[in-house]
């Protein structure tokens, strides 16, 4: 059986090597416990399957530049799921209960860096089409922004998100 759940201190290593098997390296890894020391992960999921992990997704705060806390955005990086489990549902019921997440504790939007192919799904649509711009070199296709909940006007010159 499944479980989608948040994370607790007894997963930190399982989450680890969810991420080393998924990429394929120690990046990602030690991405999520650098934004776990900085208490920016808002939202850190797994996914159980009979008492193994086999996916995490993280969805941590970002900051804007110029500064708009009223936009009080999350970003998703990263999300991941073990190869042997991948294209079984897993990674887009992280996704689906992330959002849900996110919504319920009040974030306006959701920025990723990710497949063009596969977020559109979970609505997500061009970022840059909405005016914010990435900090780092990410294709425009992958620079994409969900709305979870309604936003104030943001301004519409070239924020910087991330
Ligand atoms: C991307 C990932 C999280 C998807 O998890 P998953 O459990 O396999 O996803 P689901 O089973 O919910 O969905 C499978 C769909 O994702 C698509 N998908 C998987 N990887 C993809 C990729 N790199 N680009 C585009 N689509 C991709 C599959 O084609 C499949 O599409 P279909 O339903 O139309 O056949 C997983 O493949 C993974 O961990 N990949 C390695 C790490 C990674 O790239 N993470 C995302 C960074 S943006």
């Amino acid at each position: 059986m499944l479980t989608i759940r948040y994370e607790t201190s007894g997963d930190y290593e399982g989450i680890r090597q969810i991420n080393r098997k998924a990429f394929s390296r120690e990046n990602e890894a030690e991405l999520v416990d650098r934004l776990r020391n900085h208490n920016a992960a808002a939202v850190s999921l797994v996914a159980e399957m009979n008492g193994e992990l086999v996916g995490h997704a993280l969805f941590s705060t970002v900051t804007f530049q110029p500064e708009c806390p009223a936009l009080n955005a999350v970003t998703l990086a990263p999300l991941a799921v073990i190869p042997a489990y991948q294209r079984q549902g897993i990674g887009s019921q992280l996704m689906e209960t992330g959002i849900k997440e996110c919504r319920k504790k009040g974030y306006g939007m959701i920025f990723l860096v990710g497949h063009a192919d596969y977020y559109p799904r979970f609505g997500f649509s061009s970022a840059g089409n909405k005016g914010f711009k990435c900090e780092y070199e990410a294709l425009d296709e992958a620079w994409m922004v969900l709305e979870v909940n309604e936003v104030p006007q943001y301004p519409k010159k070239r924020n910087r998100a991330l």
